[in-house]
Parts: structure tokens; C-alpha cells; sequence
């Protein structure tokens, strides 16, 4: 921790309740302060820190009293230690400096607890209990409700991430906790969905129960569905089986992934899962986006790893952060230890190029034609090396045409990346296509005004996807 002292003006100093440990400010002890000034009394210098969104204004860590009868005896500059916190939690120091003259009554000493706690929940009552004066045991009764409502999200992504089956070391590592902590958790995770599963058995839909539990639905469906072949999971899914190689939805099923961009519906992932996996097997979701793969993997029994360079470690622990990045010295690298190779790989990237203000500037998205075919060329390799013999691949495009503001009839061929290019990639890395299934966009993406335009112009649009099944096996 680092400081200066300076003469700084009295009007760029605050007082900032975020980080501010008393109730209010003692009018009285105020006033003897000013009468201490007018007398000329020294004060110690009182302490500021910069304000984290106002460059030009420091906030108060110590000293509000003193700061107080300063501005009401209209003294201009006041001698202050401006501090670098260096990561301390600035209300716990402010509190502690707090009660050198005055110790925090019972309600400052509960708040100033409870509001760091809920900042920073990796803050532990010991730490807690000295900066506000109070014993260690006394904060964990401050914050008991506090710490349940938070043990109760850790479980709940705990038993999410060992239903995908992620090893436990992973999720150690991704939720920030030891190794016998974690152990500790998994061994409530039996009990855990108790409540839930006697709600579903009164009847509630899965919906409710979700709701009332602070449960992800697609956790909840996998308690509903657990035992349940894969004919009966669709069932009570709603979702109709396509038994040929055209799978047509007009819309994504919501229940399942986030609002993100080049989102796919669960029913895609539900029918690749169906057709070409088995319950238990273990999926691998190399760019797993809004997380339509793992949600759907729990709603079917599947295990399943997911990545992303995206990282929402609180919404989507599931997704572990990863960049899969040809520009690094090593080249591509493989995210996980060799152990537990996946049966079966969903892959839908981003669209090259026209598609990057979509997506991170890191992103695939970005690269031009020629350096985004490169990196399918190196990452089908990559596959290959780090998986079984008998993994197979759903590998999820479209065609990409430079058809925008453009006749058809003057489309170039090398506008854009179709099917036969990504074919032609898949196959010099070795890998061969058993399928190509068609799951076409809704045409509804093209508005009435957009589709009028593009007629008159004679424009073909895109609608065509694939997903393109692939083992290793000429
Ligand atoms: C088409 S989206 C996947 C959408 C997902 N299937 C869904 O339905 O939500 C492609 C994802 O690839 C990720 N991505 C792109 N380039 C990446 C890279 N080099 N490494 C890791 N992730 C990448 C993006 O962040 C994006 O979330």
C-alpha cells in the first residue's frame, strides 16, 4: 500500500456512503473540531483515496469530522495522505481507522459487515471482525443469511458443473476454492436437489420449480428427465424427432442458452445429441457461445465441456474460458490435460470476417477468407491429435455468400466460404462426413421490406445451414 502527502482543496474531497462505515456524521463532535480550528489547532492529516470513476476528486477513507469542520470555517486546502488501497476493501479500511477514536455502534458494526461481505464474498469473518472491532464469532452471526444465500449459488454451479461431468480439479480452479472445499460441497450434492425433486413430484412445472429455487431450467430438466431414455426426454420437451436429413425449426427453444449472437436452437443440439451420442457420453463444445450445448447436454443426460473466449464466470461457469489462438508463439494449444477425450464434438464458430463486429476483436470472426480457413485447416487437427479414434464431429455452418446489395448473377466465387470449402478443409485434416444434414435459418430472418428490396434487385439470400456429421474413418 502506497501514499503521499499533499495540500489538496477541501471541495475536491467527498464523502462517499459506499465506503463510509458510520450511520451519519456527529454534528457536535463537528463543532468542537471547528472551534479547535478557529483556535489554531493542528490536525493530523486526514486520509483520501482517488475515486475510482472521478478522476478529479478523492473520496474520504478517514477523517469525515475533521473534512466537515474544514469546509465550515471555509479553509481552502487541507493537508492529505492520498493512499493506493492496493486491492484492500476501502470500506474495511475506512472502518478500522474509523474506530481508533470511537468504536462502531452495534447497527455500523452489522452494515459495514454486511455491506463488505456482499462485495466480496471470499472476505472471511476474521478479517471482517478486525477492521470493524468486532470478534470473529459475532460477524458470522452478522452475516450468516448472507453466506447461505452465496453457499447456495456455489452449490448450485458446483452441482451443475459435476453433472457435465467437469473433473474436480477444473472446478476448483474455475470457481476459485480448494480442492477439499469443493470435496466438502459434492458431498452434500446428493441431498441437494431434495426440495426441488419434491416440488416436481407435487406437480409444479419445471418453470416454477426453477423459479422458486434460483435453479437453471435446463438444471431442473435434469432432474425431471433423469432416468429417462431418449425418445420419453423429447416427450416431455415438446420437441418433435425428425427421423430424415432436413431438421426445420421457425425458432430457438428459450428454455435453453442465452440471447447471443449466432444463437442455434436446442432442438439442433437436442436431434445431433440423439442421433449421434449416447446418454452419459461426453460432449465437447469447443466455442460454446450462449451455452446451448451444455444446457441442452443437461436436459439429455449428456456430460459435456464447454469453452468459450468469452468468460461469465457467475451466469455460465459451465463454459470454461479459453482462447483458441493461432497468433500465440506455441501455436494452437489444447485447453484440458490429455485425460477424458470427448465422444463427440459440436463445433459452430463464428461466420469469417463479415460477421466480427458480432464478437469479441479476438475472435475467429475477425480473420479474413484466407487466415480463417487456415485456422479450421490447424484446429481439425488439432481435434484429431487430442481426441479417440472413434470421436466423431457435428460440424455446424452455413454457406457464406457475398450476396448483400449484389444480383446474384454477379456474385464472384471467391466471395465468400460454402459448404464444398469447409468439406474440402475437413477432409485434408482426416476427417470424413457420414452426413450432411440440412437445418436451414428461418427465411423469417428477411423482413417483408428487406425481401421486396432483394427482389427487385434479383438478390439470393442465404438461409441454407448444415450440420455435417464426421468420424475419422475413410
Ligand atoms: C456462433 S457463436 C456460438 C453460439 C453457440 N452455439 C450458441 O448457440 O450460443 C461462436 C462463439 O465462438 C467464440 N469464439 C470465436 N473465436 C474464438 C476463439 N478464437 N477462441 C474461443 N472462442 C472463440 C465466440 O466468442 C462465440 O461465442
Amino acid at each position: 500500500m502506497t501514499q503521499q502527502t499533499k495540500q489538496i482543496p477541501v471541495c475536491s474531497i467527498i464523502l462517499d456512503e459506499d465506503i463510509y462505515p458510520r450511520k451519519g456524521i456527529d454534528h457536535r463532535r463537528v463543532g468542537i473540531f471547528a472551534e479547535n480550528i478557529r483556535d489554531g489547532f493542528a490536525f493530523d492529516p486526514i486520509e483520501v483515496a482517488p475515486c475510482p470513476d472521478k478522476p478529479d476528486l478523492y473520496r474520504l477513507l478517514d477523517g469525515a469530522h475533521r473534512w466537515s469542520a474544514f469546509k465550515s470555517t471555509g479553509v481552502e486546502k487541507v493537508n492529505a495522505i492520498i493512499k493506493d488501497l492496493d486491492g484492500k476493501d476501502p470500506l474495511l479500511y475506512a472502518a478500522a481507522k474509523a474506530i481508533g477514536p470511537k468504536q462502531l455502534t452495534e447497527d455500523e458494526a452489522r452494515d459495514t459487515a454486511r455491506r463488505a461481505y456482499s462485495r466480496n464474498s471470499s472476505l472471511n469473518s476474521a478479517d471482517i471482525g478486525k477492521a470493524i472491532g468486532r470478534a470473529r464469532r459475532t460477524v458470522d452471526a452478522y452475516i450468516a443469511d448472507l453466506r447461505a444465500v452465496n453457499q447456495m449459488g456455489l452449490d448450485i454451479k458446483i452441482f451443475r458443473m459435476n453433472r457435465l461431468g467437469i473433473p474436480q480439479e477444473r472446478i476448483a480452479e474455475r470457481l476459485g476454492i480448494a480442492r477439499t472445499s469443493l470435496i466438502y460441497h459434492l458431498s452434500k450434492m446428493a441431498a441437494l436437489p431434495n426440495s426441488t425433486n419434491a416440488d416436481l413430484s407435487k406437480g409444479f412445472t419445471v418453470a416454477q420449480v426453477a423459479q422458486k429455487h434460483g435453479w437453471t431450467e435446463p438444471m431442473v430438466w435434469s432432474l425431471a428427465l433423469e432416468g429417462k431414455n431418449d425418445q420419453d426426454r423429447f416427450k416431455e420437451l415438446g420437441w418433435g424427432y425428425c427421423t430424415w436429413d432436413k431438421w426445420e425449426w421457425n425458432d430457438c427453444d428459450k428454455r435453453f442458452g442465452d440471447d447471443w449472437p449466432g444463437r442455434i436452437p436446442a432442438q439442433m443440439i437436442g436431434h445431433i445429441l440423439r442421433c449421434f451420442s449416447k446418454p452419459d457420453d461426453l460432449i465437447l463444445d469447443p466455442m460454446a457461445g450462449g451455452g446451448v450445448t451444455p444446457d441442452t447436454c443437461l436436459a439429455m443426460g449428456r456430460r459435456c465441456w464447454a469453452f468459450d473466449m468469452k468468460d461469465r464466470p457467475e451466469t455460465r461457469p459451465e463454459i470454461e474460458p479459453f482462447h483458441w489462438d493461432m497468433s500465440s508463439d506455441q501455436g494452437l494449444l489444447w485447453p484440458v490435460s490429455a485425460k477424458g477425450k470427448p465422444d463427440l464434438i459440436i463445433f459452430d464458430p463464428p461466420y469469417f470476417d463479415k460477421k466480427a463486429a458480432d464478437y469479441d476483436k479476438k475472435s475467429i470472426s475477425g480473420l479474413s477468407r484466407k487466415a480463417y480457413l487456415e485456422f479450421l485447416a490447424a484446429f481439425f487437427i488439432l481435434l484429431k491429435q487430442n481426441v479417440k479414434k472413434t470421436t466423431r464431429m457435428a460440424f455446424i455452418n452455413a454457406d457464406w455468400r457475398d450476396f448483400q446489395n449484389k444480383p446474384a448473377i454477379e456474385e464472384k466465387y471467391k466471395g465468400g466460404i460454402l459448404l464444398d470449402d469447409y468439406l474440402d478443409v475437413l477432409k485434408k485434416a482426416g476427417w470424413y462426413h457420414t452426413h450432411i444434414i440440412q437445418a436451414p435459418m428461418s427465411s423469417q430472418r428477411f423482413n417483408a421490406g428487406v425481401v421486396s428490396a432483394m427482389q427487385k434487385k434479383n438478390i439470393l439470400g442465404v438461409i441454407s445451414r448444415y450440420v455435417i456429421v464426421l468420424g475419422q474413418e475413410c
